[in-house]
């Protein structure tokens, strides 16, 4: 019989095996504790002992412990002033600079919900600009099966709650019969999807704008996280946007990084003109 019931101390053990944050799954931990346990009775372990010693021996059960770790939840158009900031300011300052193409990156982009509602505020943009740039957007994620999810591009009523009805007609097709929505076909052209772990390498490209968020430095245990983000921020351009989620804050010393008005989770990397640290 399993006996991996994790109490609290085995699932700690579990958490800093794989150098993720107690913290961050405080809301998710009965969910995550039922997956890892089938995890661990399908994969033949019969005590949390056992199973914690083979996560350190077997890369091939720990790379699928890690992706049964991960977290998919999102919305459309989640923290609305975030939307509205790169409407309104953002983006019209990237344009502004960048008049043939711009790169974005989804880092941790789940089923697609940020990157759709991205594509969906570009397509917006159209009746403001005579000429947009070239978009260029890499939607990465560690999860295979999320990443499917994404390229079908097919979402519940719940995580479209706080899309207008207009905005819904217009990009969305209900599926016949169902309270499920298919974005249309016109919006998940352009993006390149792909299977990425934030803790390696990041993409050999330069970013005008990184989102990243409710991901590394939710989930991750600082130590692993700090240097991780470093790396990413590495390829932002000069003048380009890090994104973050609401509740996520940076570690203090990202002396290249300034806040972005009074936003503590948009923050823009220096340029050669400006000067303040955070
Ligand atoms: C809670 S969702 C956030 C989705 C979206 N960024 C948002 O804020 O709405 C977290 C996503 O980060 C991904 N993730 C977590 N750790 C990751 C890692 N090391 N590398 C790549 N993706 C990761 C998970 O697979 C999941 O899809």
């Amino acid at each position: 019989m399993c006996r991996f019931d994790p109490g609290m101390e085995e699932f700690r053990r579990l958490l800093d095996c794989l150098g993720l944050s107690w913290q961050g799954y405080r809301r998710v931990r009965k969910g995550i504790k039922k997956r890892i346990r089938r995890h661990m009775q399908e994969s033949g372990y019969a005590t949390s002992e056992q199973y914690l010693v083979a996560l350190e021996q077997d890369k091939e059960l720990r790379t699928e412990c890690e992706r049964l770790m991960t977290v998919s939840i999102s919305r459309f158009f989640r923290d609305r002033a975030l939307w509205h900031a790169l409407e309104k300011k953002i983006l019209p300052d990237i344009i502004e600079r960048n008049r043939e193409k711009i790169r974005v990156w989804f880092a941790g982009c789940a089923c697609g919900e940020e990157v759709f509602s991205f594509a969906i505020l570009w397509d917006q943009l159209q009746g403001q600009f005579n000429t947009l740039p070239v978009l260029e957007a890499l939607a990465t994620d560690m999860n295979t099966v999320y990443l499917e999810k994404a390229k079908e591009g097919v979402f519940s009523r719940s995580s479209l709650k706080e899309v207008p009805d207009e905005v819904r007609a217009k990009y969305f097709l209900r599926q016949e019969g169902e309270e499920r929505y298919r974005i249309m076909p016109l919006f998940r052209m352009g993006i390149t999807w792909k299977l990425h772990n934030l803790l390696h390498d990041p993409p050999d490209e330069s970013f005008d704008i990184i989102f990243l968020r409710n991901n590394l430095l939710t989930y991750y245990k600082p130590e692993i996280s700090r240097p991780a983000l470093q790396k990413i921020i590495a390829c932002l351009m000069p003048g380009g946007y890090l994104v973050i989620g609401s509740h996520e804050k940076v570690p203090v010393n990202m002396e290249n990084m300034l806040p972005f008005e009074n936003f503590s989770y948009i923050l823009q990397k220096k340029d050669r003109t400006q000067s303040s640290t955070i």
